[in-house]
């Protein structure tokens, strides 16, 4: 493992960590998707175990996430037998200084959505590396569609000045398949000056069924950092 492999790690455990320590007991909390949250998934299972945490119930987000709960002993459930979550701890691919971010780097944005943003209080956690001035600047915007239709959504997608690429999976071997059975375009924008109008130009393509544009959804961003050599959120 390089270095930079070992300080990215070690601030994603960070600030999962600091992410896990702000939930309550007896709390319903949305479980995101990817490598940080995983930390976070895995940290609540141990504060489950010690007795210090009683009484959650975690909302996956992903295939992925409903896996971890389970291997770490958090008990699920779904949105039909709940009213309310509690808190939700996700991370991004991109944050911009509003605190809009870009999500979907692992095909769960649609399910993160509805999650997060049913939560009373959204927690995104990530490594500084996500920081940005502008929202686009190193990430594309994933957009989840339906398979029938992602030629007609492309070429929308172009008319209004993006370059879509279909995501494809390992060694190119067929199209990335989210856990709805949809695909995902990737799309670059040379600038995204309204996050906001964007996302819903997108959603109104027909065949759309999401993109990972997430606006106005948190006001709480953990940032894992190194500082003098330590890591610190
Ligand atoms: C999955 C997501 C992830 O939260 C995002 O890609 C960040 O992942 P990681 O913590 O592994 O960098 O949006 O759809």
């Amino acid at each position: 493992m390089t270095a930079e492999m070992d300080a990215s790690k070690l601030m994603k455990q960070q600030v999962g960590k600091a992410a896990a320590d702000r939930v309550q007991s007896s709390s319903i909390v949305g479980l995101g998707t990817g490598s940080t949250t995983a930390y976070a998934i895995q940290f609540l299972g141990d504060r489950l175990k010690s007795g210090e945490l009683k009484d959650i119930i975690g909302v996956p987000t992903s295939f992925q996430a409903e896996v971890l709960a389970r291997e770490y002993g958090i008990p699920l459930t779904t949105l039909d037998v709940i009213d309310r979550i509690d808190i939700a701890i996700d991370g991004a691919d991109e944050v911009d200084p509003q605190l809009n971010l870009i999500k979907g780097g692992g095909a769960a944005h649609t399910r993160e959505k509805v999650v997060d943003t049913l939560a009373a209080e959204f927690i995104v956690v990530v490594d500084s590396s996500k920081l940005v001035d502008k929202l686009g600047s190193t990430f594309k915007v994933p957009v989840e569609v339906i398979p029938m239709a992602y030629a007609p959504v492309m070429r929308a997608i172009e008319k209004l000045g993006g370059k879509p690429e279909l995501r494809m999976g390992v060694k190119k071997a067929g199209p990335v398949v989210t856990d709805q059975g949809n695909m995902v375009i990737d799309v670059k924008f040379d600038s995204i000056d309204n996050p906001a109008e964007l996302e819903k130009t997108l959603n109104n393509i027909p065949g759309v069924l999401e993109n990972g544009l997430f606006v106005n959804t948190t006001n709480l961003v953990l940032v894992g950092e190194i500082k003098d050599g330590q890591p610190s959120v």
